[in-house]
C-alpha cells in the first residue's frame, strides 16, 4: 500500500496513472478507496486484495470494527470519509454506506474529481439520486451504480440471445426472488424498518435485470405483506409490471420462504452462495422462451401450436464473478476507456421502478413511470 501511495505523489493522479500504464507492460493497479466497510464494502475489499486491475488504497468507516478490519488487511483507515478523500491519492472510489448517505458521500467524491462506483440503490429517494446524477453530469465525472448482475456473463449472454430474437417479441415474464434470510440478518434496526426490506434491497436487482434485458418499466401494481415476520418492513411482495416494449411481468419476492428460486442462488452470483441447478427468471415471447440462469431456449422446430413438440436447447453457461468484472470495468471507466454499463441515471430509473412498487403497494393503485 505504501508503495502505491508513494508512487502517486504528483498532483494529478489520473494523468500520472495513465502515463504509468503506457510505460509498463504490467499495468500498476489503480488505487481505489472504499467508503463504508460493512457487509458489501468488505466483500469489495476482499476482492480488491487480489484484483489484477485495482488495489485497495484506504477505507473510511467510523466504526471500531472497520478500523480493525482495515488494519487486518493492511490498508489506511479514516473515521471521516472527507479526510480520506483529502489525504489519499486515488483513481476512483467505491461507496458502500447506507442508502441515505449515498448522495452526500458521492457528491464529496465528485467534487474532488473522483469517479464513483455507488452501491445500489443510487440513493434512497429519486430527488437525492437526481441530485447526485446532476452533480456528476455537471462535473463530467463518471458515476456508476453497483447493479453487479449486469456484469455477470450469464446475463450478458441472455441479453444477446434476446437481441438475436430467440424469443421473438417478449410477452410474458416471471421473475422469482424467494429465499430465506437468517434471523441474525435483522439485528440492525434499519433492516426491520420501511426501506430496509426485500423490495429495495433485493427485488431492485431483479427490476434492474429485467430493465437491462427488455428496457424500461412503464407502470407498476403491487401488494406487499409483513405477515410472517411482523416487522414494519415487508417480508413478501407480489408485483406486476408493464414494460415499454409491451411485455407484462410478474415478480414474486420473499425473504421468509425456504426456497431456491432466486438469481443469487441459481446463478451462483458469488462464492458465498450455494449454486443450485434451478431457474429463477422465465421470459416467454412470440417465437420462443428463455430461462435464466440456465439459458434454456424453447422453440418450435416445425409446426407451431400447443399440440406440437417444443424443442429445448441450452446455451453453455460461462460463470464468472460479476463483482470482479465490475471492478475491471470501474477502472476502464475511470480511465475513459469504457462507458458505464450502469450509469447513475440508469440506476436512478431502476430506483424509480423499485420505489413505484412501494407506492403501488401502499396506495393499491397502479403507478405510472414517466
Ligand atoms: N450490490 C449488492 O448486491 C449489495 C449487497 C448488499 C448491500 N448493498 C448496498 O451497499 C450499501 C451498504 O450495505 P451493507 O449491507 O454493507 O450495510 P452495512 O450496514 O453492513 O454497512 C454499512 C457501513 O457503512 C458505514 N457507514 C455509515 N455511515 C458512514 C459514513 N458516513 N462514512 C463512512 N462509513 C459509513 C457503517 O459504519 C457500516 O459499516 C447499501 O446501499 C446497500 O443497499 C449492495
Amino acid at each position: 500500500m505504501r508503495l502505491i501511495l508513494e508512487y502517486y505523489s504528483g498532483s494529478e493522479l489520473c494523468s500520472i496513472f495513465r502515463k504509468s500504464i503506457d510505460m509498463t507492460s504490467t499495468p500498476i493497479r489503480m488505487p481505489v478507496a472504499v467508503i463504508g466497510a460493512g457487509a458489501i464494502g468488505r466483500m469489495h475489499l476482499e476482492r480488491m486484495l487480489s484484483h489484477a486491475d485495482i488495489a485497495p488504497a484506504a477505507v473510511a468507516d467510523p466504526t471500531d470494527a472497520a478500523r480493525d478490519y482495515a488494519a487486518a488487511i493492511g490498508v489506511p483507515w479514516f473515521a471521516d470519509y472527507r479526510e480520506l478523500l483529502d489525504r489519499t491519492r486515488l483513481g476512483a472510489v467505491i461507496v458502500a454506506t447506507p442508502n441515505s448517505t449515498h448522495a452526500d458521500v458521492g457528491i464529496a467524491c465528485i467534487e474532488r474529481g473522483l469517479p464513483v462506483l455507488m452501491e445500489k440503490p443510487v440513493a434512497d429517494t429519486v430527488a437525492e439520486g437526481q441530485r447526485l446524477c446532476d452533480a456528476a453530469a455537471a462535473a463530467g465525472i463518471p458515476l456508476m451504480v453497483g447493479h453487479q448482475r449486469r456484469h455477470n456473463p450469464i446475463l450478458r449472454n441472455a441479453r444477446k440471445l434476446l437481441a438475436d430474437g430467440v424469443v421473438g417479441r417478449p410477452v410474458s415474464i416471471t421473475a422469482l426472488a424467494t429465499w430465506l434470510k437468517p434471523d441474525s440478518y435483522f439485528e440492525p434496526a434499519w433492516r426491520r424498518q420501511v426501506g430496509g426490506g426485500p423490495v429495495l434491497i433485493n427485488l431492485i436487482h431483479d427490476i434492474d435485470l429485467l430493465r437491462f434485458l427488455i428496457g424500461d418499466v412503464e407502470s407498476v401494481q403491487a401488494m406487499t405483506s409483513n405477515a410472517v415476520r411482523g416487522f414494519e418492513v415487508e417480508d413478501t411482495g407480489a408485483v406486476l409490471m408493464r414494460f415499454a416494449c409491451g411485455a407484462l411481468a410478474t415478480l414474486a419476492v420473499s425473504d421468509t420462504t425456504v426456497a431456491p428460486w432466486n438469481w443469487d442462488l441459481a446463478a451462483g452470483e458469488a462464492a458465498h452462495y450455494a449454486q443450485l441447478d434451478v431457474n429463477s427468471h422465465f421470459i416467454s415471447g412470440t417465437e420462443g422462451s428463455l430461462t435464466l440462469p440456465r439459458l434454456d431456449v424453447w422453440r418450435y422446430d416445425g409446426r407451431r401450436g400447443w399440440h406440437e413438440p417444443l424443442t429445448q436447447s441450452r446455451t453453455p453457461v460461462h460463470r464468472a464473478d460479476p463483482y470482479v468484472e465490475q471492478m475491471r470495468h470501474l477502472r476502464a471507466v475511470a480511465e475513459g476507456k469504457e462507458q458505464p454499463v450502469c450509469s447513475g441515471s440508469d440506476g436512478l430509473r431502476t430506483l424509480q421502478a423499485a420505489l413505484a412498487v412501494q407506492d403501488a403497494a401502499r396506495s393499491q393503485c397502479a403507478v405510472a413511470l414517466v
